[in-house]
């Protein structure tokens, strides 16, 4: 795997400073915006300053640093209270990728479990989040390889939704893991990338991150998938996912759904990618995840300009459902689940 297949960093720790590369500016600028306080990394997930799940959740661990530090500076003896209210506002920023709240309920785990005469509680904490954002990476890394080994060599294209690579991610990628691992290991010769209404981050960042790192990319219309699967050129579609529920249905990108009725009628399968930190196993079904409602203006406008005829309304759901039963193989990075059930998702999230 040569280096110059990953080289993006959308989330980065340094000199006390929590830094975001603002991926509402992709690809135009390469902003970092720098974070010293909690209320402000919670609004920069709100606002998609940085977006994706995995990502979101690593953001959320070093907001729960910047949390501590502030209230440690700030002194008194209701720092536990403020806490908890600033673990909260992180959790409360988007309802529906449970990876925020994975990442919330274990650094609040490491936060209140603290022996009351610890050295340095902030290294404590800063080291819990470094090890949130290294083992994503790892996890990335290895559901690369485990995806791949799924696509036999066929020169054909692959086609993925929204954005999954290192900007969604701690670095790598979920969907776009595997591509970069299956496109090293020339399993695929080309990326199909849907360009992902209304925040066009397959048109915005999957092209961005995929030219940079010199992966062959054609963008489509969200509407032009199924011509292509009617066409032949994809054999699988390949996605990422925000919550996976017991049986294996899968919250994604709007549109996703879309695409996986479209690839079982075509004979294209379907494969989503993404690490167990996505799991929901206190969700039986699919239909209790809570999906995002988002701002009609995201529908009517377009970069910023109002495109629909005044006095329409507009309907934007952010994340759409694709049952289990449209799933071929799910990857994590504790194994591969393929035609999902709840009993395999049980002897997959039971493996170490
Ligand atoms: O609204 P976004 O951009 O945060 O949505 C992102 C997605 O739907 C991704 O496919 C998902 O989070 C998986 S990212 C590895």
């Amino acid at each position: 795997m040569s280096a110059s297949h990953d080289t993006i960093r959308a989330v980065l720790w340094q000199d006390d400073t929590l830094k975001l590369l603002d991926q509402r500016l992709l690809p135009q600028q390469e902003v970092y915006l720098e974070y010293r306080d909690v209320a402000a990394v919670a609004e920069a997930i709100r606002q998609m300053v940085v977006r994706g799940a995995p990502a979101i959740g690593i953001t959320a661990a070093y907001g729960v640093v910047l949390a501590l530090r502030q209230r440690l500076e700030e002194g008194g003896n209701d720092i536990v209270q403020r806490l908890e209210g600033d673990l909260n506002l992180l959790g409360e920023a988007r309802p529906t990728a449970v990876n925020l709240l994975w990442a919330l309920e274990r650094m609040g785990k490491r936060l209140f479990s603290l022996p009351e005469d610890v050295a340095d509680p902030l290294a404590e904490m800063l080291a819990e989040a470094q090890a949130i954002h290294e083992e994503d990476i790892a996890a990335n890394r290895r559901m690369g390889e485990l995806g791949a080994a799924l696509i036999e060599q066929s020169g054909f294209g692959v086609l993925t939704h929204c954005n999954t690579g290192s900007l969604a991610t701690g670095g790598y990628g979920t969907a776009l893991g595997v591509i970069r691992s299956a496109y090293a290991q020339g399993r695929i010769t080309r990326v199909y990338a849907d360009e992902t209404r209304p925040w066009l981050q397959g048109a915005r960042l999957t092209a961005w991150e995929l030219v940079r790192d010199a992966i062959p990319v054609t963008l489509l219309a969200d509407a032009a998938g199924a011509a292509l699967m009617q066409q032949g050129r994809v054999k699988w579609l390949i996605v990422g996912s925000d919550r996976i529920t017991a049986n294996g249905d899968v919250a994604n990108k709007i549109g996703t759904y879309h695409a996986a009725v479209a690839a079982k009628y075509h004979g294209v399968k379907v494969m989503v990618v993404a690490p167990t930190s996505t799991v929901d196993m206190a969700l039986a079904h699919g239909g209790l995840i809570p999906i995002e409602q988002r701002s009609p203006e995201e529908v009517l406008s377009l970069g910023g300009q109002r495109v629909a005829a005044e006095g329409a309304e507009a309907w934007n759901p952010a994340f759409d459902v694709t049952p289990a039963e449209l799933i071929d193989a799910i990857v994590t990075e504790r194994g591969v689940v393929l035609n999902p059930t709840t009993e395999k998702m049980q002897e997959m999230m039971s493996n170490q």
